[in-house]
């Protein structure tokens, strides 16, 4: 083979990932290989969601539920002290527990509350929409499956509670106030608002709008109007159908980045969606604690066994930027179960 022949064969392959990215401006229906394609079976499922009825009219009035949506790539380490954790619901059934677990990383069923609250999967990657497809999967299920899931939270397979059931029911739903005494009335959050992280003025925020090549994001979103924010979030059921009903501003997040260092779609899909369509209804900050002191490519400070103590939990729960309590906290290594339940009872179910 001369080197002409060669260096062309090279060339094209080079301009390839280019060729891609600008057929995608001007294709309606374009199929990516990060997102498994062509996500029939998602839409469909996100369309019948969509179409769930937002608020409760049944005659008898029940309690509405939280829905608990845990994001996995591994074994869900802090099972047994969630069990703990949902058994201060002291059996009214307010919750509900839906696993997305990537299908190629072989999660086991914990049992007990989590037996078989699998919801249909696929798998994700990191610095990938794969992550938003995830979350959304979680919502819909959690959407169509029980008509009194009002409050949608999702976590992860490294976040811990902070405090009992009961407690985080009542800080939501406002229930029962009496058992918030400890806290300041101005630390009550204001009625069925999402708990979301919504930023603008983050460094680096202008090079992530950039990720997918200059302009891709137009015109669905401008600069001006794109966010950032931490992937785990607290949504009202009015905002969870209105993420899966979402296809415009999908259509451009769910685009491969070509600078991967840049790479957080989850980060940015959710804030910017939400602070797009209803910014009043959302906090704008969010409930689950994260330490990025010291942090490293993206990984948030990890709590260690030696760290665990009921100063740490107190330490965690109380926000210097926001007027919200924390409920949960991430990242706790696996080993760090065994401390944390040692001081279940006594510190962090017992809200003090
Ligand atoms: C999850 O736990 C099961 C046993 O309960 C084990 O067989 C499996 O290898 C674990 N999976 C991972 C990804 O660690
Ligand atoms: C509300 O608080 C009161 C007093 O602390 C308690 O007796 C009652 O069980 C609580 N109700 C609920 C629904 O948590
Ligand atoms: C946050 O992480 C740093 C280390 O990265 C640690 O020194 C600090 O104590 C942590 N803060 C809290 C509140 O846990
Ligand atoms: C809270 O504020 C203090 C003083 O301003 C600061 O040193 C500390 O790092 C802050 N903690 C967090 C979690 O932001």
């Amino acid at each position: 083979m001369s080197s002409h022949i060669l260096v062309s064969i090279i060339l094209f392959f080079l301009s390839l990932p280019v060729i891609f990215l600008f057929s995608s401006k001007f294709l309606v229906l374009t199929n990516f290989p990060f997102i498994s394609s062509p996500e029939a079976d998602d839409l469909y499922l996100f369309r019948r969601a969509a179409a769930t009825t937002t608020h409760l009219t049944t005659a008898t009035n029940p309690k509405p539920k939280i829905a608990f949506l845990f994001l996995t790539n591994s074994n869900l380490s802090f099972a047994p002290l969630w069990e703990k954790f949902f058994s201060s619901d002291d059996n009214r059934h307010l919750f509900n527990i839906y696993i997305h677990a990537d299908p190629t990383s072989a999660v086991a069923d914990p049992g007990g509350v989590f037996h078989h609250r699998f919801i249909p999967s696929k798998k994700t990657y990191r610095s990938s929409p794969t992550l938003i497809s995830a979350a959304r999967r979680l919502l819909a299920n959690a959407l169509l499956d029980d008509l009194l899931n009002q409050y949608f939270a999702l976590v992860s397979q490294h976040c811990i509670p902070l405090f009992s059931f009961r407690f985080v029911y009542n800080y939501l739903f406002q229930d029962n106030l009496t058992s918030l005494t400890n806290f300041a009335p101005s630390q009550s959050p204001s009625r069925y608002q999402s708990f979301i992280e919504i930023l603008s003025n983050e460094p680096r925020i202008y090079e992530r709008y950039l990720a997918r090549g200059h302009d891709v994001m137009l015109p669905e979103v401008q600069f001006r109007q794109f966010r950032v924010g931490s992937q785990f979030f607290v949504l009202t059921r009015r905002h969870a159908k209105l993420v899966v009903r979402d296809t415009r501003l999908w259509k451009k997040f769910r685009l491969p980045c070509i600078a991967v260092q840049q790479c957080y779609p989850e980060e940015h899909y959710f804030p910017t969606l939400l602070s797009m369509e209803d910014r009043a209804g959302c906090t704008g900050s969010m409930l689950t604690r994260v330490n990025w002191t010291g942090c490293w490519n993206g990984h948030p400070h990890l709590y260690k066994p030696k760290d665990v103590s009921p100063e740490l939990i107190r330490d965690l729960r109380v926000s210097n930027s926001s007027n919200y309590l924390y409920l949960f906290a991430r990242k706790f290594s696996p080993e760090s179960l065994l401390p944390l339940m040692n001081i279940a009872d006594d510190v962090i179910f017992r809200d003090k």
